[in-house]
């Protein structure tokens, strides 16, 4: 895409009333507005992103070393072009399709979304992508689907934490299937209207903006739906501190941390704590969750 957002609107520019930043970019070229989801709070506030710089270079990516500088560092030799998505279990059209194929003629949309680790830091980033639902539409999701899960990509040769064992790949999420349709859950393919750096997660990675940072998958190769609930990888390590929903909640703190505030990753002027939200000030997805209990469900 050839904008930067930069250039454009700042956040400044929404008027209060709209969910947050929403502005769409269509594919062929027109510039539209239009607002998705329902206002709430905390997203509703003024958000400014993080810079491209913070977003790319303090990050979390196993493959790539255990250290926030790592994916930086050694990300670079990922190959993610030619790139393909296998799609299968419970659909009507399954296949491995190139990632132009899967995103063929959708909108890449911008939305500025707060993020939020389990680790109990944050950024803000403006994301470029489209939701997860289109694509689940266009599979054609069978009326067993309940789950949809997700798989990073392998290359032993270019990643040197798989090289190592430090986690057992490949990296592996899943999602409900309502969370998966919700729209806004994203599949993201750019971050400030540029393709995804390779640390980022490229040439594309999930984004759901309500749960703790390590639901959003990166470098997705396989997206399947299931009738059971999929084994995720920090679950797998260690199910008695991260559950399969993994909301954001400052009420259930981590066994071994509060989660009650978070550090916002910035440094300079605005560098700060800040409380954590429910659901991380996404209040229009408590429905998806009513009469769960979320201590139990964390
Ligand atoms: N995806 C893969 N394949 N491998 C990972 O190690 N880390 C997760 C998530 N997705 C991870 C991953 C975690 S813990 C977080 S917080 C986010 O990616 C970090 O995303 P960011 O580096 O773009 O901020």
């Amino acid at each position: 895409m050839a904008y930067r957002w930069t250039n454009d609107l700042s956040p400044k520019d929404v008027t209060p009333q709209e969910v947050f930043f929403n502005r769409r970019k269509f594919m062929a070229g027109a510039v539209g507005l239009g607002a998705i989801g329902a206002a709430s709070g905390a997203a509703a506030q003024d958000l400014v992103p993080n810079s491209l710089e913070d977003i790319t270079s303090y990050n979390n990516f196993y493959e790539f070393g255990t250290g926030k500088g790592d994916p930086a560092k050694n990300a670079g030799a990922m190959i993610t072009s030619p790139w393909s998505i296998k799609v299968d279990g419970l659909v009507d059209n399954p296949g491995e399709y190139s990632v132009e194929d899967l995103l063929a003629g959708l909108d890449i949309e911008e939305r500025i979304y707060r993020f939020r680790c389990v680790e109990a830091w944050s950024m803000v980033v403006p994301w470029n992508g489209v939701e997860l639902a289109d694509i689940l539409n266009r599979a054609g999701v069978q009326a067993g689907g309940k789950y949809v899960a997700f798989e990073t990509v392998m290359q032993p040769e270019t990643m040197v934490g798989v090289r190592r064992g430090v986690l057992d790949f490949p990296y592996v999420e899943g999602l409900r299937m309502d969370e998966a349709m919700h729209p806004l859950t994203m599949l993201a393919t750019g971050i400030y209207g540029e393709p995804l750096a390779n640390q980022s997660g490229a040439p594309i990675r999930l984004v759901v903006p309500w749960k703790y940072g390590f639901k959003s998958i990166k470098s997705i190769v396989r997206i399947t739906v299931t009738d059971q609930e999929p084994a995720t990888t920090w679950n797998k390590i260690n199910a008695r501190e991260y559950g399969f929903y993994s909301n954001v909640n400052p009420e259930v703190d981590h066994p071994r941390w509060s989660q009650g505030s978070e550090r916002m990753i910035g440094g300079g002027l605005f560098a700060s704590r800040q409380d954590t939200l429910m659901f991380n000030g996404y209040d229009e997805v408590a429905s998806l969750y009513e009469g769960m209990d979320l201590r139990e469900n964390f």
